[in-house]
């Protein structure tokens, strides 16, 4: 991750809407694919597919190694959950499926979770309110504000209905690269600070990870699936924001 935070210029600005929409998209299109019996490697092969033909590059894959386009969480796997042709999507799962493209050198980059048939009412509350979590932390993406108020947002949205709010990982500015700084947390406390302050020409990736039951993580051993240490759902949601002067603009737009 680059310990700079950038500023991009109009052009730069230009290629990242590029870059967001293709994300947007290619995620739009997953979202009609997945159903039960679909395998998450196809779904990584249908976003690869997608994201090349329309003139992207499919930025997670090889990055630090990681073997796929996309990230496939299913259930109590909060992110980094990787494709496989032996995981068979089921009546009643949830899906976080984040994803990344690069057009002209710029990051998009989104996570949405979509829900598999019939979900129990508890776990399709927990996915509609972490999408909102993202849109509380959106609101607050202005000018002036410092990235504790994204933080805040999010923390009392989720902890207003009980849920947990991962620490672990946050979110982060992006740009030339996916992971710039300032890192953006979903969660505050005395030691961070305020955080940077918001200013024109900024990007940043906001991703509330919230869980269900305990906000206690572990990781797998293939290195990379973060699952709830209670084996409870988590939902995640994510969206490439610009901070423009009149305030933020949604760069990795849902349908
Ligand atoms: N998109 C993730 C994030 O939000 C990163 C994916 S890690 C990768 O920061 F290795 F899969 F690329
Ligand atoms: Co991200």
């Amino acid at each position: 991750m680059s310990d700079r935070i950038t500023i991009k210029s109009e052009s730069q600005h230009q290629a990242m809407r590029a870059a967001g929409e293709l994300t947007g998209r290619t995620l739009d299109y997953i979202g009609t694919l997945v159903k039960i019996g679909v395998s998450t490697k196809e779904l990584d092969e249908a976003a690869e597919a997608f994201i090349r033909k329309h003139g992207g590059i499919p930025s997670f894959l090889n990055y630090e190694g990681y073997p796929a386009s996309i990230c496939t969480s299913v259930n109590e796997q909060i992110v980094h959950g990787i494709p496989s042709k032996k995981v068979r999507l089921k009546d009643g799962d949830i899906i976080s499926v984040d994803c990344g493209a690069i057009i002209d050198g710029f990051n998009g980059d989104a996570a949405r979770t979509f829900l598999v048939g019939n979900v129990a009412e508890e776990v399709k509350e927990l996915v509609r309110v972490t999408e909102e979590c993202f849109f509380k932390g959106f609101e607050q993406a202005i000018p002036g504000n410092h990235i504790c108020d994204i933080a805040r947002a999010i923390e009392t949205h989720a902890e207003s209905h009980g849920y947990g709010v991962v620490r672990e990982l946050v979110g982060h500015g992006i740009g030339a690269d996916m992971h710039e700084a300032p890192e953006v947390p979903n969660f505050t406390n005395i030691r961070m600070g305020r955080g940077a302050r918001l200013l024109p020409g900024m990007a940043i990736a906001v991703e509330p990870m919230i869980t269900l039951g305990s906000r206690a993580i572990r990781v797998l051993a293939d290195g990379w699936t973060c699952v709830t240490a209670d084996g409870k759902p988590a939902a995640h949601y994510e969206n490439t924001i610009f901070i423009t002067k009149d305030g933020p603009e949604l760069l990795t737009k849902p349908e």
